[in-house]
């Protein structure tokens, strides 16, 4: 038997203000697209940013069904629109941000399991690293990839 470890690395920052100039404007971004997020029944408003290698910049906002499985993550609804719109144009940034109502939260709000999984997918598929930011008031963190959020990442598949 042998005990192991996994590290992951990311950077925290305090503001955006301290980060590179791409990287404050996808956060300001992710901010605005607060405004599409529909989410009735959490009122947990998520904006999502994705900019492309080519610079575009995809946003994405939280959907919400009454049949609650129906809905969807901003995360997810971001890359969707991306992969549907502009096909073949690498993913190069997501950023993330969670908000009760109108308050943006103070801690980074972490994407779940699928939006991970989905991340993990166009990383493969590309075939270069997705950076991901995780925006907080308090505090702003950056992964290089996204193995640094979804350690031991399920890719046994050879589907291609
Ligand atoms: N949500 C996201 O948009 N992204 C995540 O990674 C986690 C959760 C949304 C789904 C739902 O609309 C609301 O937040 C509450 O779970």
């Amino acid at each position: 038997m042998t005990k192991k470890t996994i590290t992951i690395n990311y950077t925290e920052y305090k503001s955006a203000a301290a980060m590179e100039p791409k990287d404050r404007e996808l956060v300001e971004a992710a901010l605005e697209a607060r405004s599409g997020s529909y989410a009735p029944y959490s009122k947990f408003h998520v904006g999502a940013a994705l900019r492309l290698v080519d610079g575009t910049i995809v946003k994405g906002a939280n959907q919400e069904n009454v049949a609650y499985p129906s809905g969807l993550c901003a995360e997810r609804t971001a890359m969707f629109a991306a992969g549907a719109n502009y096909p073949g144009v690498a993913f190069d940034t997501l950023a993330i941000v969670g908000a009760n109502g109108d308050e943006v939260c103070e801690m980074p709000a972490a994407p779940c399991g699928g939006c991970r999984q989905v991340m993990a997918e166009y990383q493969r598929h590309f075939g270069r690293p997705l950076r991901v930011i995780l925006i907080g008031t308090h505090a702003i963190y950056k992964f290089g990839k996204v193995e640094d959020l979804l350690p031991l990442i399920f890719d046994s598949l050879k589907v291609e």
